[in-house]
């Protein structure tokens, strides 16, 4: 397959629950990035224009989930698997979610909005 023309990042580094400026895969990371590889496959998107990657950290922690949109430069935060549809459907019409996008003040722990909460343990 070639190169699509935009990757998106999904961050799913994970510390231990409790920890205080969390992960995004205690927020429901994992389960975001499977959504989103198959509502990009499902619109047939994922051949030719998205691939939706894991990440490691992407150093915006307090704000996850944080999905990365690449080349575009575009930091969405405390992404839920509700906003999947809209997400893909601004891929398609090369636009972005405004709402959940990372402003300048959300990339500093001390002046980013509030932390979404941590989910409850699987098992
Ligand atoms: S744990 Fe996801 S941005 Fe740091």
């Amino acid at each position: 397959m070639g190169q699509r023309k935009r990757y998106l990042f999904v961050c799913v580094n994970r510390r231990p629950p409790g920890t205080p400026k969390g992960s995004c895969a205690t927020r429901g990371a994992e389960a975001l990035h499977a959504a989103l590889k198959a509502e990009v496959a499902a619109r047939g998107l994922a051949k030719t224009e998205v691939r939706a990657c894991t990440s490691s950290c992407l150093d915006v922690c307090w704000a996850g989930p944080v999905v990365h949109v690449s080349p575009d430069g575009t930091f969405y935060g405390r992404v839920q698997l509700a906003d999947v549809p809209e997400i893909c459907d601004a891929l398609q019409k090369g636009t972005e979610v405004e709402r959940l996008k990372l402003g300048p003040g959300e990339f500093d722990a001390e002046t980013a909005g509030p932390q979404l909460p941590e989910l409850p343990p699987e098992g």
